[in-house]
């Protein structure tokens, strides 16, 4: 069971068992694309169950490969919901400013009161800040309303690094290269997942996105009706920056390495906008350090 989960049981008493018909909600009306927010705390309760095990495994994977040696003092948690990316967050930077953005008052509360909790040298902001901040992060977010184009020229004015995060399907793609688009076109640098600005390479029947690996607890299993120790969570990210990148990196891994017995296939996005597929054998420099890739990786150096 997680932390939260943990502090939801002991200390709020929230029961997984009188949430499962909060949980099919939730899953119809996403599946669906029909949900924005939480229509109950019956609702919050099973996100904190079902969902914000994978939404923060992503945000942790994502600060671990890109922003953890970033200097991040404070962060916009635009639609933070219970508070998922601030706490990812939160375990990388210490007395981090948060400034919470949430329509569902009842959720933000649930945010702070979290975040606090778990750590309480955090400062915690209801609001838009009046001053810059060094990240504005849309975890899950951005996808849930259509004035997008306002509301990122407004944090843009704000923040040094913007991320986004959607769910790693076909149609959340499309909208997160429109939004590369609309970020390119605002003077932005391209930091991930893209080692280029040109179009995207990959044709239609494929997009890119990333998984992590999502270990369930019972009471995560009960709710889904599952059996399996954890489960796959693909998403799709943009992340940017007003700070030019020095680029040196060949591309980034964008299917999961195949590993066979003396040789390993890759397909790699590299820097010049282009999918490669390379075989490395055994006999490759590269291989021994290649075999530790996974998904996700930028590859440093050139590959034939
Ligand atoms: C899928 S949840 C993601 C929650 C959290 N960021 C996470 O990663 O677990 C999307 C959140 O965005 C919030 N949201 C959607 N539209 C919003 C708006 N116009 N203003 C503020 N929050 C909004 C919803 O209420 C919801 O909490």
């Amino acid at each position: 069971m997680d932390f939260l989960q943990q502090y939801v049981l002991q200390h709020l008493g929230w029961l997984p068992k009188n949430i499962k018909d909060a949980y099919l909600e939730l899953q119809q009306e996403y599946r669906a694309r029909e949900r924005t927010g939480y229509k109950n705390l019956e609702q919050i309760q099973a996100y904190v169950f079902t969902r914000f095990p994978a939404t923060y495994r992503v945000c942790l994977k994502l600060i671990e490969q890109h922003l953890k040696d970033f200097e991040i003092h404070s962060v916009l948690d635009w639609g933070c919901g219970i508070g998922t990316a601030s706490l990812a967050l939160s375990e990388y930077f210490q007395n981090l400013e948060c400034f919470l953005i949430e329509q569902d008052q009842q959720a933000k509360s649930y945010a702070m009161q979290f975040i606090k909790h778990f750590y309480p040298n955090n400062i915690v902001n209801q609001d838009i800040p009046s001053k810059n901040v060094d990240l504005c992060i849309f975890s899950y977010s951005l996808g849930e309303v259509s004035n997008w184009q306002t509301i990122l020229d407004d944090v843009w004015q704000k923040a040094n690094y913007l991320l986004i995060i959607e769910p790693g399907t076909s149609a959340h793609y499309k909208q997160l290269l429109t939004v590369r688009e609309y970020m390119l076109t605002k003077g932005a640098y391209l930091l991930g997942p893209c080692c280029h600005t040109n179009g995207c390479p990959l044709k239609s029947n494929d997009w890119c996105h990333f998984s992590v690996n999502v270990p369930r607890s019972k009471e995560h299993r009960m709710l889904k009706n599952g059996e399996r120790g954890f489960e796959q969570e693909a998403y799709s990210y943009m992340l940017f920056s007003k700070i030019p990148k020095n680029n040196n990196d060949f591309g980034r891994l964008v299917a999961k390495p195949r590993l066979h017995g003396g040789h390993i296939d890759l397909k790699i996005c590299t820097k010049d906008g282009k999918i490669t597929t390379p075989t490395v054998s055994r006999s490759s420099k590269h291989y021994k350090s290649l075999k530790k890739c996974v998904w996700g990786d930028v590859i440093k150096h050139e590959l034939p």
